[in-house]
């Protein structure tokens, strides 16, 4: 049963050929060169994933390349178009796609996620992010991207307005009596009637509810714009993970922070993207990680790809070895700021040239999860017992890692159970412990004192 002890939430990161710092995932054999674009390889690692019980698979997307792009993002399917290719595949499993609010309507978006989660029977997610690719703003016809403040304020308005959007609907909406000739009950269809800063919505959404209520919604930014925000509508948190203190922190933060907004902190889990490595001896598997880290990039890859937090901005056109030349993190203004930040930091506080900053950042990271299968099953136990996460989001690349965490890690885990054997519901936010999102008007009346007549119904206020 469901809740009587917490367990480990998993997720399933797809990226095809290889996201950042995956440049090299593509030649390995096991992996068609087509798999970004390919369904049925989606479908594929979906059913893997399902078998295994994870709550979801995870699609992150950007809508802004250049050449110097990883493979993934070069080529690769629309997330939503795709997720609802698997959703007809698939049973259990979660379906989250990641959506920037920078760069889209909340009634577009609504209604989309609205259908996946129709369409999967309650399995739908969105990540909520604001696009960290300032160049995004090129192909939307708009000269600059949103400074930070905009796209942040702009993304909760968003969020509020699509959530206020999918309870148009209440839940017994529709009588479809054919008896009566009843189709709708008028008076379980409210218009949103939202007017705010950036967005003015009347609604109701032509759509209905899902059997889990609502969408469950992910956040993943790293900013303090982008921590509250997650704080404040984030059912999940995608972010990084380097040590186990850095992640009890940030999950202290978040927690404390939704706390303090009169939210639940269990029901704001926090599920970093991590890799791992497994090998049959810890050693093995540090040389497994070795080799595959190795096969990532050379130096002329890694200065290509610096520029990606910093907008892009092209590296190439500096001495590689005079100081790292700080003036650039203006490009960073408007793209991944933080990630800029932290490298200009870290070269001013070494006093690092560019060469050895590029270096510093794309050497290879020994992760905390490479080992034996034992090794790594402690070690992800570890840190979800000490609070510092709810789950993961593993990046599933190359296919024989794949088959090691799923086959040899994961049931040790399942063995000491901090892991599910079977699913506990049919929709994702009953598999991740989260509550039901009750209709905002059905609670209303529900909270209301009854009224004597369909007449004396007392307006709910609109959200
Ligand atoms: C772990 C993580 C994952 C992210 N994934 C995406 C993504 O898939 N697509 C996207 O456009 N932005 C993504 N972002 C970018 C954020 O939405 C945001 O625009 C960017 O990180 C800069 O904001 P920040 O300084 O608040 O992190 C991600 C950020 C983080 C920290």
């Amino acid at each position: 049963m469901a809740g009587l002890r917490r367990q480990i939430k998993l997720g399933a990161i797809l990226t095809g050929v290889g996201g950042p710092g995956h440049f090299n995932t593509w030649l390995d054999p096991e992996i068609p060169g087509s798999a970004s674009i390919d369904i049925n390889w989606y479908i594929e690692q979906a059913r893997l994933a399902e078998a295994a019980k994870f709550d979801l698979v995870f699609i992150v997307d950007s809508q802004f390349i250049t050449p110097d792009s990883p493979p993934h993002y070069l080529n690769r399917l629309e997330p939503l178009t795709l997720l609802s290719a698997v959703a007809v595949a698939t049973r259990h499993i979660g379906l989250v796609g990641t959506l920037t609010t920078s760069y889209n309507d909340p009634f577009n978006v609504a209604r989309r996620f609205g259908s996946l989660d129709l369409i999967s029977g309650g399995r739908a997610g969105w990540n909520v992010v604001t696009s960290g690719d300032a160049g995004t703003a090129g192909n939307f016809s708009q000269d600059e991207h949103f400074d930070y403040d905009t796209r942040y304020a702009r993304a909760l308005e968003f969020v509020e307005v699509a959530k206020g959007l999918w309870d148009s609907y209440e839940d017994d909406a529709f009588p479809r009596d054919r008896d009566r000739r009843v189709f709708l009950d008028p008076s379980k269809l409210h218009q949103l009637n939202h007017r705010g800063e950036f967005f003015s919505v009347v609604g109701p959404l032509n759509l209905s509810r899902s059997p889990q209520g609502q969408p469950v919604i992910f956040q993943a930014g790293d900013s303090e714009q982008g921590r509250d925000l997650g704080a404040t509508i984030g059912d999940g948190i995608f972010t990084h993970a380097a040590s186990i203190e850095q992640a009890l922190a940030f999950s202290r933060e978040i927690k404390g922070r939704a706390a303090a907004k009169g939210r639940n902190p269990d029901h704001v889990l926090i599920m970093p993207g991590i890799s791992v490595y497994v090998g049959d001896t810890d050693d093995q598997a540090r040389e497994i990680e070795r080799e595959l880290q190795l096969a990532d990039g050379g130096f002329d890859q890694a200065l290509a790809e610096f520029g990606r937090p910093f907008g892009w901005h092209d590296f190439r056109q500096y001495d590689l070895d005079e100081p790292f030349p700080q003036h650039t993190l203006k490009h960073a203004e408007r793209a991944f700021y933080t990630n800029a930040k932290r490298i200009a930091e870290l070269a001013s506080s070494r006093g690092l040239t560019l060469r050895q900053t590029i270096e510093a950042v794309s050497s290879p990271k020994r992760t905390p999860f490479a080992g034996s299968p034992l090794t790594v099953a402690d070690e992800l136990q570890r840190w979800f017992q000490a609070g510092a996460v709810d789950g993961y989001s593993f990046h599933l690349g190359h296919p024989s890692q794949t088959r090691r965490l799923l086959d040899d890690v994961l049931p040790i885990l399942r063995e000491r159970g901090v892991l599910r054997r079977e699913y506990e519901g049919s929709t994702l936010r009953e598999n991740l412990g989260l509550p039901f999102v009750e209709n905002r008007y059905t609670a209303a009346r529900r909270q209301a004192p009854q009224p004597h007549s369909a007449e004396d119904r007392q307006p709910v206020p609109a959200h």
